[in-house]
């Protein structure tokens, strides 16, 4: 039996869909943001041991500050995938996709 990830460090997102999201935070991020706010100890001070869905939904739900909602779906979930491998996170065979009930039992996981 395959099995299931629980944390971030299980390779819970693709490095194309990483590189993605790389774009995506210079298009819709960067000017209000740089990643270093989104890594390391300041990262894992916000972050590290909440589940996954809260980044998402805070992502999907409240940003960009100006335009909140305005991301779908793909997008949140890349610049998420982006964020974690900034962390040092590993990649996957799978992309990680906005489910939430799944967003929920995977826990963030330190660097
Ligand atoms: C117009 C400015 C602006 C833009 C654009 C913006 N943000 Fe933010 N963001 C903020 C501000 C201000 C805060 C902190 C205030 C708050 O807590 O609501 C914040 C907080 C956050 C937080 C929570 C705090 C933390 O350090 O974890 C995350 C995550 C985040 N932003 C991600 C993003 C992402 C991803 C994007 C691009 C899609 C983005 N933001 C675009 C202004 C912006």
């Amino acid at each position: 039996m395959e099995q299931s990830p629980e944390t971030t460090a299980d390779g819970i997102f693709t490095a194309a869909q990483a590189q993605r999201g790389e774009g995506l935070f210079d298009q819709h991020c960067a000017r209000c943001h740089s990643i270093e706010e989104f890594t390391g100890r300041a990262f894992n001070t916000i972050w590290a041991g909440t589940p996954a869905a809260a980044l998402y939904l805070r992502i999907a739900n409240t940003m960009p500050m100006d335009q909140p909602g305005s991301l779908g779906t793909e997008q949140s979930t890349a610049l998420m995938a982006h964020i974690l491998a900034s962390n040092g996170m590993p990649t996957g065979e799978k992309p990680l996709a906005g489910d939430l009930e799944w967003l929920s039992s995977i826990l963030i996981a330190q660097r």
